[in-house]
């Protein structure tokens, strides 16, 4: 197979990885049940959600490591299906236990990977000491990977998609069972793929992290995504708003010029100087600007900004009373 296909499925260039009503089943029961979404080129992407949400068959789906059901995953214009080496060529994978020649050494392991691409010698070695560095591995370069902790074989799974130059990395639950120091080394490397143009899609149960990494999530439950979105978006969702903030500052007619700035939603007075106020954005430029317009003296200002934790926490609470609250 030559030129991408499977191109009713992708909507635009920008769209790397596009899933129209993916399925899978087992047997009689749906693991995986007519979801549908984009990812853009360069975007975290999370996939978020309890044990056993569907989160890792989605993601076998779209390497073609396990069947699709029904509906269709396009992965660079490609079923992974029907070609799945060409996928595998331009797609990293971190399965959620990494796999390497434990009797070997990282250098030896990346090699292998490096052969199988077809480099020559003088290129293998020289992306394998570059991604070493990266990762941060060169010292250990040389020992057997049967030594390595799980960070440094994480570290090593990334090492090997930076070897590859795949175009998207995709990282099931990549930061499980990494100490908190060895969590922001991680997530410090997801960003600098983001910043050279790869696309990543990882699935995570580790809200805050989940949040400070993807520009959009994806919340699964049963098999479905019920919610899809920025964090910002999902907090103005499913907590009625996104931002709180609070502002002290003495003026004329500060509540209504705060109530009068875009993306705020309601303001209340908690005494003469101070306000709170709720917004879909951080206002808090727009609040200090509405301050001096009043010709007022600003003396505090903070957001709170929203958390992946309390979307989760609400949405997963209204779910079980039966009410799962809608756009607000
Ligand atoms: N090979 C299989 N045969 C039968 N059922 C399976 C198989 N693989 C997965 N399942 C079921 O599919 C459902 C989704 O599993 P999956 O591994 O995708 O969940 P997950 O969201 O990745 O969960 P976790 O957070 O625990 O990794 C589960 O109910 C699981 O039992
Ligand atoms: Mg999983």
């Amino acid at each position: 197979m030559s030129g991408p296909q499977n191109e009713g499925v992708a909507a635009s260039p920008d769209v790397v990885i596009a899933a129209r009503d993916l399925t899978r089943r087992y047997g009689k029961s749906t693991v995986v049940d007519a979801i549908n979404f984009n990812i853009a080129k360069g975007e975290v992407f999370g996939l978020l959600g309890p044990n056993g949400a569907g989160k890792t068959t989605t993601i076998l789906m779209m390497l073609g490591l396990t069947e699709i059901s029904a509906g269709r995953v396009s992965v660079l214009g490609f079923d992974p299906a029907r070609a799945p080496l060409q996928v595998k060529r331009r797609v990293g994978y971190l399965p959620d236990a990494v796999g390497f020649y434990d009797h070997l050494t990282a250098v030896e392991n990346l090699a292998y990977v490096a052969k199988l691409m077809g480099l020559s010698v003088a290129e293998r070695s020289q992306r394998i000491v570059a991604a070493l560095t990266r990762v941060r591995l060169l010292e250990v370069a040389n020992k057997r990977v049967a030594t390595y902790s799980r960070g440094m074989r994480q570290r090593l799974g990334l090492a090997e998609i930076i070897v590859k130059r795949a175009e998207i990395a995709i990282l099931d639950e990549p930061t499980s069972g990494l100490d908190p120091q060895a969590t922001l080394e991680f997530l410090d490397l997801i960003r600098e793929l983001k910043a050279e143009g790869v696309t990543v899609l990882l699935s995570s149960h580790m809200l805050d992290q989940v949040q400070r990494v993807c520009d959009r999530v994806a919340l699964f439950r049963d098999g479905r995504i019920v919610m899809m979105g920025s964090v910002a978006e999902l907090a103005v969702q499913v907590l009625g708003a996104g931002f709180v903030v609070e502002v002290e500052a003495e003026g004329a007619g500060i509540a209504r010029r705060l109530a009068a700035i875009p993306g705020v939603g309601n303001v209340e007075t908690l005494a003469e100087d101070r306000f709170r106020m709720t917004a879909e954005h951080d206002v808090r430029p727009d609040a200090a600007r509405a301050v001096v317009a009043a010709n007022g003296a600003l003396r505090r200002l903070s957001v709170d900004e929203p958390s992946l934790e309390a979307i989760y926490a609400r949405y997963f609470q209204a779910a079980q009373s039966g009410g799962v609250r809608d756009a607000a």
